[in-house]
């Protein structure tokens, strides 16, 4: 499974490269506003760090500035994903896109009629909300399920990638269902890494070696 930070955060997502898990990145408008920093100069310098997919959405909502947007942000950076909204509109820039050899993920994907949608006009990413529907009371977790049985049955090549993950066991459960990629906030990346037994473990060991007050270490690692 590959590992997406969603974050415009420059900061989070150089930790995150360090942490030496980091494939790619997702922002959306919200996420960029929220840096208040120019918008082209963030997303190079998120490129120039992570040197693997960076998602780039559109803010236009008509087929012709969806087209000049994502055309636009596609020149910036070999990296650049342009994100499309999965509706008719998006579909058919998502196609044309596609066919100019553009890479697209299309987001806001809530059903599985528009994952089939989004495969058939040749996405390189779906993004289902899992967050999103678990909060109107719906199963986000089901919906990937169901995309990634539904594209394996016709061998379609776009990745599925959960998005809206808000806490350490949505990643899991999208790992279990088979989602290619899983995008997340900086703080479930971090959470993943914690388990009490982990660190009562190292204590222990840290305590048992004090005691024991072997002298050699130094002269073993000679
Ligand atoms: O990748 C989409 C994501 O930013 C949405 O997450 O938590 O706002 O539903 P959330």
């Amino acid at each position: 499974m590959k590992f997406f930070l969603d974050t415009a955060n420059i900061k989070e997502i150089r930790e995150g490269q360090q942490m030496g898990v980091l494939d790619g990145v997702t922002t959306n408008p919200s996420l960029v506003a929220k840096e208040g920093r120019a918008f082209k100069e963030t997303v190079l310098e998120i490129c120039e760090v992570v040197q693997g997919p960076v998602s780039v959405e559109v803010t236009a909502t008509d087929l012709e500035g969806m087209l000049e947007q994502g055309r636009a942000y596609a020149k910036w950076n070999r990296h650049v994903v342009v994100k499309l909204p999965t509706t008719r509109e998006g579909v058919k820039s998502c196609k044309a896109l596609t066919q100019e050899g553009i890479k697209v993920n299309m987001t806001l994907c809530f059903s599985a009629t528009q994952a089939l949608l989004v495969a058939k006009a040749g996405a390189t990413y779906v993004s289902p909300f899992v967050g999103r529907l678990d909060d109107i009371s719906s199963n986000g977790i089901t919906l990937v399920q169901e995309i990634v049985h539904i594209y394996k049955n016709y061998a379609y090549s776009t990745q599925v990638l959960a998005a809206s993950l808000r806490h350490p066991m949505h990643v899991v459960e999208a790992a279990l269902a088979g989602a290619h990629v899983g995008t997340m906030p900086f703080k479930v990346l971090e959470m993943m890494f914690h388990h009490p037994l982990t660190d009562l473990g190292l204590e222990k060991f840290a305590k048992d070696w004090e005691k024991a007050n072997l002298k050699d270490l130094e002269k073993a690692m000679k």
